[in-house]
């Protein structure tokens, strides 16, 4: 990130060209049949640019829900004026994909399925491979929102049916924020040419970009893009998807273990939870307030996250980026810590 290179220059050329055939290469994906399109911003604007550029005239989404970021592509919608139905389920429930077949056999306007495979809002792991199946047979387009989970858990295109995925920089690739990525069936994005509504989300015309010039068609975030290029150098020497995975898998372990251990309460039952972040339940006794466990826990530089459920009071704690279990070790310390200092006794309390 210490260089300054020039957006057009021949040297960032080539990390942007490296950057899109790695992303292929850690997706499983062939370059004939799949392109990755890197987007400035944040992981909602890569989402939105599917949303935005892929959707024919007349064309109808099915989203299909149980969290946040579910509801936050529903709101897009609304946004960009584009149909759509939503099929729900309880945050602590997968989708189940009887009931996505469903609501597409009783909407033939139904064009598009899109769904969340690690819903972050709770941690839960959605299966998306049921899900594309049923989309798959019914001839519908499809498209993960696996923004918390592509890098770290293995994500088989072809088998999902995915037409396109959403990720970004900052989660699991274990880069700085800056843009995101969508990987895309070449297929499906090429008779998307003259659906956009937006000018700058127009995937289809930043793929010719790429394809052209090998440039971004507007100023690309060039300090992220090469600390992504690192970031994607320190994936593959650790061993790849799996093996980060696997390190997740042990952060995730050891802490659920040592929480559960000081009588925390975790929300999700643990045959839906994945690896990436965890919900608890916030205890009840009296002396235990989230600002103040916060801040404790931040003035020690751990940071945790508030909760995101819409049914029960929560806080979040994230088992990715550059930690090992050492690090979580740390946490526990520091929450074990907290609950002495403020006299909290969990075990007796819940
Ligand atoms: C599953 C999921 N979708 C979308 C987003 C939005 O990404 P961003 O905050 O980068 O816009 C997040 C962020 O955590 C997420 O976890």
């Amino acid at each position: 990130m210490q260089r300054d290179l020039g957006s057009r220059d021949q040297r960032f050329i080539e990390t942007v060209a490296r950057v899109r055939a790695r992303l292929l290469s850690i997706a499983g994906a062939d370059d004939e049949r799949y392109a990755s399109i890197p987007v400035q911003g944040a992981g909602t604007f890569g989402i939105e640019s599917v949303f935005a550029s892929c959707t024919p005239p007349g064309g109808k989404w099915l989203i299909v829900s149980n969290g946040a970021y579910g509801e936050r592509m529903v709101r897009m919608l609304d946004m960009l004026a584009v149909p759509y139905a939503v099929t729900r389920s309880p945050e602590n429930r997968p989708p189940d994909a009887t009931a996505v077949a469903s609501a597409l056999d009783a909407d033939s306007r139904i064009t598009h399925v899109a769904i969340v495979h690690c819903e972050t809002t709770t941690g839960i792991m959605n299966d998306i491979e049921a899900v594309g199946r049923v989309a798959q047979q019914r001839d519908r387009r499809y498209f993960v929102d696996a923004m918390s989970s592509f890098g770290a858990i293995e994500i088989d295109l072809e088998a999902c049916g995915i037409d396109y995925l959403v990720s970004s920089s900052n989660k699991c690739i274990e880069g700085v924020p800056g843009f995101s990525f969508v990987i895309a069936r070449r297929a499906a994005l090429a008779s998307t040419r003259g659906w956009a509504r937006s000018l700058s989300l127009d995937l289809q015309s930043s793929l010719e970009g790429f394809e052209k010039n090998g440039q971004f068609r507007f100023t690309p975030p060039t300090h992220a893009i090469l600390a992504f290029d690192q970031a994607l150098t320190e994936l593959l020497d650790e061993g790849g998807v799996a093996a980060r995975g696997a390190r997740y898998r042990h952060n995730r372990e050891v802490l659920h273990r040592g929480m559960t251990a000081m009588g925390f309460r975790g929300y999700l039952e643990e045959s839906v939870q994945g690896p990436i972040i965890s919900t608890y339940l916030l205890p009840a006794d009296d002396a235990f307030e989230f600002d103040d466990f916060y801040d404790y826990l931040s003035s020690r530089d751990l940071v945790i996250y508030p909760g995101k459920l819409t049914q029960a009071p929560s806080f979040r704690i994230g088992t990715i980026g550059r930690i090992t279990a050492e690090n979580v070790e740390r946490l526990l310390g520091a929450i074990e810590d907290y609950l002495v200092e403020r006299g909290i006794d969990l075990q007796n309390h819940g």
